[in-house]
């Protein structure tokens, strides 16, 4: 069977290709006396032009899922097989070099900025890599700042930016890259709600801008849930729940009349409360009994 699976969903009719295809994924870490299994197994699909969103509890095995995926780190055992059929798991160390640093932009949990280079020069270093930087990337460059309200920040260095700040310069530096895929590890952990929604705009019009670009993006947020084509729950390990389609239109849309009409006994107060209380696993919980009540609807 060819890796470029390309699956016609009955429901919309589109042609989706994998961009990544994982078939157990195990990652198992070693230190002195104990092993930690953070992947238990993971066998999933992440889309190209797609935003796939990933939620789960604290230690649940987000971050190592987003280090394999962006060549980061190298699975125990499993396959993470590209839409051009190659296995990312038996690269040589000069494919994963080039793999990083053409293919992927990632956006680490602990942002990696560079302490001795200004913010304008860490956003330049990757282009500079690349050998990409022009005049038209500096107009760029300096509209993101702007439009992120940090303009006023371009010439400070990381220890003098607040941590939010510091996201931002991050995001910017791994966007203006135009890679294929986008990982974005906790993206608005340090914001408040006015920047967040920026941050939320940014990732939305970078997906506009680049239509085939994959965008898989980590978040304890459920607001991601907006931007998402597909929303990943992980738990211990594995990929416990999997919402797209008409099934994330519903969870989209839950705080709807249509979630009291379909019998629930939640009513649409407490689903906004969890959702507010950010509380992913009864979250997960309940787009599961959503889910399972929509299905016995339409059997009855
Ligand atoms: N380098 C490592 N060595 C040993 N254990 C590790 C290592 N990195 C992660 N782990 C463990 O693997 C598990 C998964 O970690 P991971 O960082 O993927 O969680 P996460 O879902 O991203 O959590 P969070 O939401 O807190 O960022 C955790 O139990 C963690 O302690
Ligand atoms: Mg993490």
């Amino acid at each position: 069977m060819s890796r470029e699976t390309i699956n016609t969903t009955n429901t919309t009719k589109t042609t989706k290709i994998a961009k990544f295809t994982l078939q157990n994924v195990i990652k198992v870490y070693h230190s002195d006396s104990v092993d930690v299994s953070a992947l238990r197994g993971v066998t999933c699909e992440f889309y190209k032009g797609e935003i796939s969103v990933i939620m789960g509890p604290s230690g649940c095995g987000k971050t190592t899922l987003l280090n394999q995926l962006g060549g980061i780190d190298i699975p125990t055992s499993g396959s993470i097989f590209l839409e051009t059929n190659k296995d990312i798991t038996r690269f040589t160390e000069k494919e994963f070099d080039e793999y990083r640093k053409f293919q992927v932009g990632y956006l680490f949990q602990t942002l990696n900025l560079i302490p001795h280079l200004s913010a304008f020069d860490n956003v330049l270093l990757p282009l500079k890599i690349q050998k990409r930087y022009t005049d038209e990337k500096k107009e760029e460059i300096l509209k993101q700042f702007d439009r992120l309200n940090i303009s006023n920040r371009l010439h400070h260095y990381p220890d003098q930016l607040s941590g939010g700040e510091q996201q931002r310069v991050a995001l910017i530096r791994v966007a203006v890259k135009d890679p294929e895929v986008l990982l974005c590890d906790e993206p608005t952990g340090e914001l408040d709600s006015e920047n967040k929604e920026k941050i939320l705009n940014l990732i939305t019009d970078i997906h506009k801008e680049h239509p085939s670009m994959t965008i898989i993006i980590v978040t304890h947020d459920p607001d991601f849930k907006v931007i998402a084509d597909r929303v990943f729950f992980l738990r211990d390990g594995k990929i416990s729940y999997i919402l797209a389609d008409e099934k994330l239109e519903e969870f989209k849309t839950q705080e709807s009349n249509q979630i009291s009409s379909i019998g629930l006994k939640d009513s649409k107060n407490s689903i906004s409360q969890k959702i507010k209380s950010e509380k992913i696993e009864e979250l997960e919980e309940l787009s599961y009994l959503i889910n399972k009540r929509m299905k016995e609807l339409k059997e009855e």
